[in-house]
């Protein structure tokens, strides 16, 4: 897809907010300033959350109320897999996945986890075109990505 605007991006992210199931990976992929930030804020409002996205960047993750539980995790800050491993996120998509199993998870910098996320990820891939314009890949099969 091609959006042209934050607001194009926004609906897109409602559109596949809505479409989420109890249990859901969202893999978010895309340099700083793709939009995944904006992406998420979408989602959110397709799953009838009413309270306000950040970006998580400081805090590795917020919690949201939606129609379930949003997870919203961004690992920027994440530098290699052994963090990854001490932040305890691969038990968060296995044993602790059973939290997450009751909302969905939306994974900002997902490139950070590769290997680590489930096969079954949604990975979506945001591309800067240029100042406005983004394309969007949704793609069930996240392939050589994680
Ligand atoms: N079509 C578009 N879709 C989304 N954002 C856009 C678009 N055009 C311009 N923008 C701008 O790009 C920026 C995207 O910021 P956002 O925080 O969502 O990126 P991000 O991918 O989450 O970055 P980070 O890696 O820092 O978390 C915003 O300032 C937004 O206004
Ligand atoms: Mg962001």
């Amino acid at each position: 897809m091609i959006s042209s605007s934050e607001e194009e991006t926004k609906k897109i992210g409602k559109q596949i907010g809505k479409k989420l199931k109890k249990g859901d990976i969202v893999a978010l992929y895309g340099e700083f300033g793709a939009g995944k930030t904006v992406l998420v804020k979408g989602i959110a409002k397709g799953m009838e959350c009413k309270e306000q996205v950040k970006s998580p960047s400081f805090v590795f993750m917020h919690e949201y109320k939606g129609k379930f539980p949003i997870y919203h995790i961004d690992l920027y800050r994440v530098n290699n897999l052994n963090d990854i491993t001490a932040l305890g996120i691969q038990e968060f998509f296995g044993s602790f996945g059973e939290s997450c199993g009751q909302g969905v998870c939306v994974i900002e910098w997902a490139e950070k986890a590769k290997g680590l996320l489930p096969e079954n990820s949604i990975c979506i891939e945001l591309k800067i075109l240029n100042e406005n314009t983004r394309e969007i890949f949704v793609n069930r099969d996240c392939g050589s990505w994680s």
